[in-house]
């Protein structure tokens, strides 16, 4: 191969843009021209592989819709958000990824409702905790955006025997800076591996396990909200996780609600928003 040849062709390529591009862009795009470029010529690529990733899109696309997103699953099992997590300003130690089962609008819930709709058909957990500003002063009317997996393992998107917005709420902390709901213990799951996530994982012989765990956003006025994951240590596939996105300062112990009537499990955890 030329190999000097194949470098001109790639400046062409970028050089194809314009300079009227916006700016980011075509930072972007460039950059990854480059990289797919690189890719090609470190690995020799075919066409029948070039086609058939192709083709993997195409499905992707095909299977995708409001409430499935096959690229950002996919994203995810090549650990492209934990990455971007990790070297955005407003990751830290609470931070995790936002993943693809968010939905806007859960139902307001009272401090200490519960996000368990119908009958729970697991452990009920009572979750509570402080939302305090980088000083430790507490923070009113704090917002936490709590969603979670049923014990079957499947999102209320995901599943019709669930009602629409089963395990999803929004809480608000009191004038104390206190929140509190109740919710399912969490359960492992594998993620959807029906579609083109699964073709990847298969190919690369990898589990769809995530370790058992709740989602929250945590927001407040003028301050940076931080997009989480809370885990349980007991889950076997705590050090195991198919999307790489456990860190320690996420990880709970949820013990026995000693003296409550009306849960299971208790847990606590804090969380420190800073200034916007
Ligand atoms: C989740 O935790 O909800 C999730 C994350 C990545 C892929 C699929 C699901
Ligand atoms: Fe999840």
């Amino acid at each position: 191969m030329d190999r000097l040849a194949a470098d001109r062709f790639t400046d062409m390529v970028v050089n194809a843009t314009s300079s009227k591009a916006d700016p980011r862009t075509r930072q972007l795009i460039e950059s990854g021209i480059r990289h797919l470029h690189a890719f090609i010529l470190e690995t020799g690529l075919t066409l029948d592989e070039l086609v058939s990733i192709c083709g993997l899109l195409v499905q992707a696309g095909k299977i995708s819709s409001d409430a499935r997103n096959e690229f950002l699953l996919s994203a995810n099992i090549l650990g492209l958000e934990v990455l971007v997590d990790m070297i955005s300003p407003n990751g830290g130690p609470q931070t995790a990824i936002l993943g693809p089962m968010y939905q806007p609008a859960a139902p307001r819930l009272p401090l200490g409702g519960s996000i368990i709709q119908g009958d729970a058909d697991g452990q009920v957990t009572y979750m509570e905790g402080y939302v305090r500003d980088a000083s430790g002063h507490p923070i009113a009317d704090a917002t936490l955006d709590v969603w979670q997996a049923g014990t079957d393992g499947l999102y209320d998107i995901q599943d019709p025997a669930q009602s629409g917005t089963n395990l999803r709420g929004l809480f608000t902390t009191d004038a104390n800076g206190h929140y509190a709901f109740k919710c399912l213990r969490p359960t492992a799951y594998p993620i959807p591996d029906d579609g083109i996530g699964g073709v990847l994982l298969q190919a690369l012989h990898r589990h769809p396990m995530r370790p058992a765990h709740l989602h929250l956003i945590v927001g407040a006025e003028g301050k940076r909200s931080i997009i989480s994951q809370l885990y349980d240590r007991d889950c076997p596939y705590i050090d195991n996780d198919s999307i790489f996105a456990v860190k320690d300062t996420l990880v709970l112990t949820f013990e026995p609600a000693t003296g409550r009537a009306d849960a299971e499990l208790y847990v606590r955890y804090d969380w420190t928003l800073q200034d916007a």
